[in-house]
This record gives structure tokens, sequence and C-alpha cells, in this order.
């Protein structure tokens, strides 16, 4: 499942060279629906919210929908029988218009206002992940005012470092998230959710970080938070029975990358929960796992057309898409790499390394260092970024007023829209003028 980068049903039509998915062209994708264009194979979207539940069998899986979070999609990951992680009022609203069940949303967040704790009493979300102090205040107030009890789970931050990219590590002591366990912050978080109204303490949570290769910092996650469990139930007497590993595990963006299988991950967590529990006498909880990336990311490619090129000898070519940083920040910002591909053509001649560039005024808009296409690659041409349907489009930002690209989703041979193209007119819709427009003197 992650031999390549490129989504399960990718392929090359035998008569034009073009990349299929979901047996369609990309170069038709690119002309009929216009480009920057995510495309996401269905089929591999579901064959993975699949596998994670028969790699964790017994144990919930938790879509994290900020990887991706449109209507569509996360009507699919219910479908599939997800539960779904929120972490804004945006996102929480989201599930509820996709009409997801609300018992099996997850409320996460490390500042969530009064506002959003009130939609998610009114609402009755399955699960509030408190995540400070100030928060167990808020519950209070907003439990006693709308006379609502919440399910919660304690973020605890267990001191695990992930080994990842420094944005995205949040298990080590020193992080925005969570209770440290070091500092004895989650000893005193259990003790006032305990004397907290309106508050059901049911289970901990502790998510270390994302992008993470090899099984071990799981590993150690996992021992952890059943330690504290037992201890817990030790010290305290409290037994709680729901344990949330979070989410993070890497994927292949590039040939480069080795991830690990999914069942492989679920062998090694859950048997690590199985062994700690044994060892400590405590009975099972049952176990939640949050994957986000690992869920979208795969299935998805963004279709860029290419409008310059410009060869600097000696130095090298630049190859200029018309999309970039505003929808995909991940390259500016995370160093990330992700696998290119001439996709309406198969191309001729050798290999050579193009840079590809995005549109916008910032020399750091890059899609892709050094990717390496055929010589013949032109103007005009489409060009396939794989692996983009995590952290993408919500990230996406409209710099430089330029619009935010559709969705289609694809399958057999169908395609469905997802999320429509913006128009000039989106982009200022929200502006209020100060007068009538100004006509020059
Ligand atoms: N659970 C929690 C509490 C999280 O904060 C996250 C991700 C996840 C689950 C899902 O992690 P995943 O399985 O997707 O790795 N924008 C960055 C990634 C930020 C991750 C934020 N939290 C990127 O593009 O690499």
């Amino acid at each position: 499942m992650i031999a390549s980068p490129w989504p399960l049903t990718a392929d090359r039509d035998a008569d034009t060279g073009a990349v299929l998915i979901g047996g369609v062209s990309a170069a038709d994708l690119a002309d009929q629906h216009g480009t920057p264009l995510w495309v996401v194979d269905e089929h591999d979207l579901r064959a993975r919210a699949r596998a994670y539940r028969d790699a964790f069998l017994g144990a919930t899986i938790c879509y994290a929908s900020k990887a991706w979070c449109t209507v569509g999609l996360l009507q699919i990951a219910a479908e599939e029988g997800l539960w779904i992680d929120v972490a804004t009022g945006g996102e929480l609203h989201t599930a509820k218009v996709a009409g997801v069940p609300l018992q099996t949303v997850v409320f996460h967040g490390n500042n969530k206002s009064l506002d959003e704790l009130r939609m998610a009493a009114q609402l009755g979300v399955g699960r509030v992940v408190v995540d400070s102090f100030d928060e167990l205040e808020r519950l209070q107030v907003v439990g006693d005012e709308l006379d609502h009890t919440f399910p919660v789970w304690l973020r605890i931050t267990p001191g695990i470092d992930a080994h990842t990219h420094e944005y995205v590590r949040t298990g080590h002591d020193d992080s925005k998230f969570g209770f440290t366990l070091s500092l004895g912050l989650a000893d005193q978080a259990l003790l006032r959710a305990q004397a907290t109204d309106h508050v059901d303490l049911v289970g901990i949570h502790a998510h270390i970080g994302s992008q993470i290769f090899g099984t071990d910092p799981f590993v150690a996650n996992a021992e952890v938070m059943v330690e504290l469990l037992a201890r817990w139930r030790q010290e305290h007497g409290v037994t709680l029975g729901e344990l949330n590993l979070g989410g993070g595990m890497g994927i292949r963006y590039t040939h480069e990358d080795h991830p690990v299988e999914v069942v492989r991950y679920g062998e090694a967590v859950l048997s690590a929960v199985a062994a700690a529990c044994g060892r400590h006498d405590l009975p099972a909880p049952h176990v939640f796992i949050e994957p986000g990336r690992a869920i979208v990311a795969p299935s998805t490619v963004t279709l860029y057309r290419v409008g310059t090129i410009k060869h600097l000898p000696g130095l090298r070519t630049y190859l200029s898409v018309d999309g970039g940083m505003s929808d995909n920040i991940r390259p500016a910002l995370y160093q990330a790499e992700h696998e290119v591909g001439l996709a309406n053509r198969e191309g001729s001649g050798e290999l050579e390394a193009f840079t590809i560039v995005g549109k916008h005024c910032e020399s750091g808009d890059l899609v892709r260092e050094r990717a390496a296409l055929p010589a013949d690659v032109r103007v005009g041409d489409v060009i396939a970024v794989a692996a983009t349907g995590a952290y993408t489009e919500s990230m996406a930002s409209n710099y430089n007023r330029v619009p935010r690209p559709a969705a289609v989703i694809v399958r057999d041979g169908q395609v469905r829209p997802l999320i429509r193209r913006e128009t000039y007119d989106d982009l200022v819709a929200r502006d209020v003028p100060l007068g009538p427009p100004v006509t020059g003197r």
C-alpha cells in the first residue's frame, strides 16, 4: 500500500501517455476543471481508512480533520466508520454540515473559546479533549449555563521526543499542548477535573507529533500512557477506560521515504498497550488513534499547468506553475518534498532537473527543488504533485489574491466535485468598501 507516493489507482493511459487517476485522464481533468486542481482518488482514500480499521481491530479510528476538512471528505470518513477529530468551531461546523454523527466527534484545541464549548455542548460532541486548566474552568461555566456534562479526555504531554520537524513535534515537555507529565501538571489536571462539575473524565490522550517514521516513539508513548493509567488507578483509585494515542504516522512523499506499513504500526501499538496493561495488571482500555495525513495525503494529487520556463545556463531551469505556496505551503514551511511527474503525456528525452516554483511574489514559493522531468517539458504541460491530500487545502491562503483551487474526487472513470474553485468575486466578498469606487482625479 505504500510502495509509491502516487494514489493506488494511478496509471498511465497506454494511448496518450497521460496519468490516469480513478480511470480519469489528468489531461482531461486539467482541461475541464482548470488548474490548480486537487484530485482525490476515492478508492485510495477508502482503502486507507479500511486498512487503519483492520490494523487496529477493536480500536476506534478518529480521522484528524485538520489534515483536510471539507464536507464531502468528512462524509466519506464517517461512511467508512471513522470518528472525526475537530480542533476548532469551524471544523466542528463542517462536521455538522456533513451530517457526521456528533457523538463520534472529538473536540481538540489548546484554546477553545466559551462559544466553541457552547457549540460542543449544544451539538453533543462525543468527547472534549481538555488541554488546559483554563479550559476546565470554561467547561464548568458552560456546563452550568447549559446544564450539560462533557465527556472528557485530558491531553497529556508525555515527554516523548518524536524526532520529526520542529514545527510538528508535540510530545516533548516544552510544548504548547497538554498537561506536562514530568512537571506534575497531568496529576494536577486529574484532581481538578475530578473536582469540576459537568466534567465526566473518561480517558486520556497524547499525540506526540506528525510524519514520524518507525514504531518506537509510538510504542514509547503507549507505554508511558498505560503506566499513567495504572498509577492513577493505584494512587487515586480512578480507572479510566479510554486511551487515545494520537496520530502522526509518516507517509511516503517521495521514493526516498520509507514509512512503516499500517499493519506493523497497529501491531506494535496494540501489543505495546496489551503488554503494558499485563505488566501493570490494568484492565485493557479502549484504544483510539487519530491519523490525519496517513488517511488522506496519499489519495490526492495536485495538477498544475506550466506557465513559464526560465533557463539559467550553468545554474538551473525554473519552471513556473499556476499555483504554489497558497495551495501548498508545506515546501516553504517545512522544507517538505513531494514527488512530481509530467501528467498530460509521458514526455521524451532524458530526465533533467527542473526547479518547480509557484506564481507568488516570493523566492521561497517552491513546489519542488530539482524535480526530475523529461527534457521536453514545455509551457502548457500539466504537472502532477503527489501526496497533497493533507495540510494543503486546509492550510491554503489567498496570498497575492490568488483564488483557491477546486477539488474533485474520481472513481471508476467518474468525476464528482468536492470544492468549487474560488472566484475573484469571492476574494472581495468580505471586503467592506469605505465609499463608492474611487474614480481617480
Ligand atoms: N491528533 C492531534 C491532536 C494532532 O494535533 C494531529 C496533527 C493529528 C492527530 C494528526 O496527525 P497526522 O496523522 O496527520 O500526522 N501541517 C503539518 C502537520 C501538522 C500536524 C498537526 N497535528 C504538515 O503539513 O506536515
